[in-house]
C-alpha cells in the first residue's frame, strides 16, 4: 500500500520507495566494489529488514548468501527496551565470510551494539553494517555504520518493513506515525 491509502494513520512521509530504491542501487555499487573477490554474507536482522533486503540484495552485481537472525528488542511499544533477546539464531557458520548486517533502522544502537559484540567472537573475516536508516537524536551508543541511506527525525516511523505492533510494513515508503494511533 502507497501512503494515500492510510493517510489517517500517517503524519508525513519522510522517503518515499523510489528515494529509498535510488539508494540502495547507489549502495549495492559502493558494496561490489568493497568487497570485490572476498565471500559476502550478508545477514538480515527480521523483521523489519526484510524489505531491504530483498531490494538491496537484488541491486548487487554478484554472487551472494543470506541469513536470517531474528532478535526482539521492543514488544509493541515505540520505545527501546536495550534488553536484546535472540529469537532465532543464524544458521551459517561465519568462518570465512565477510559479514554485512542489513539492518532497517539505527534508533538507540543498543540492538546492533549487542549484535556486533555477539558477532565478534564467530570467527567472521569482517563485519560491517548497512542500515536504510538512523536517527542521530536518538543514538544511545555510536555505532560505526559503513552503509547508511538516511538520517531522519527522532520519531517513530513505520513502513518498508518498519511496524508499530506488526501493522504497517506493507507500506511502500517510510512514514512518522500519527500520534493518535498510539497515544
Ligand atoms: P535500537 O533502538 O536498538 O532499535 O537501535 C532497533 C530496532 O528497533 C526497531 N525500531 C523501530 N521500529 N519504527 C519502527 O517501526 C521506529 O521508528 C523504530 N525505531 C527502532 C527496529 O526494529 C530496529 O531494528
Ligand atoms: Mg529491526
Amino acid at each position: 500500500m502507497r501512503a494515500a491509502d492510510i493517510s489517517g494513520d500517517l503524519d508525513r512521509v519522510l522517503v518515499t520507495e523510489e528515494e529509498i530504491h535510488a539508494k540502495l542501487r547507489e549502495l549495492a555499487a559502493q558494496v561490489e566494489k568493497d568487497y570485490e573477490g572476498k565471500k559476502l554474507l550478508l545477514v538480515g536482522v527480521l523483521k523489519g529488514a526484510v524489505m531491504v533486503m530483498a531490494d538491496f540484495m537484488r541491486c548487487l552485481n554478484r554472487e551472494v548468501v543470506m541469513d536470517w537472525m531474528a532478535v526482539s528488542s521492543y514488544g509493541s511499544s515505540t520505545k527501546s527496551s536495550g534488553v536484546v533477546q535472540i529469537r532465532k539464531d543464524l544458521d551459517t557458520d561465519l568462518g570465512g565470510y565477510h559479514v554485512l548486517i542489513v539492518e532497517d533502522i539505527i534508533d538507540s544502537g543498543l540492538t546492533l551494539s549487542w549484535l556486533l559484540s555477539n558477532f565478534a567472537s564467530r570467527g567472521a573475516e569482517s563485519i560491517e553494517v548497512l542500515a536504510l536508516l538512523r536517527k542521530p537524536d536518538a543514538a544511545k551508543v555510536e555505532i560505526d555504520c559503513r552503509y547508511l541511506g538516511f538520517d531522519i527525525p527522532n520519531e517513530f516511523v513505520v513502513g518498508y518493513g518498519l511496524d508499530y505492533a506488526e501493522h504497517y510494513r506493507n507500506l511502500r515508503d517510510v512514514a512518522v506515525l500519527a500520534p493518535h494511533v498510539y497515544a
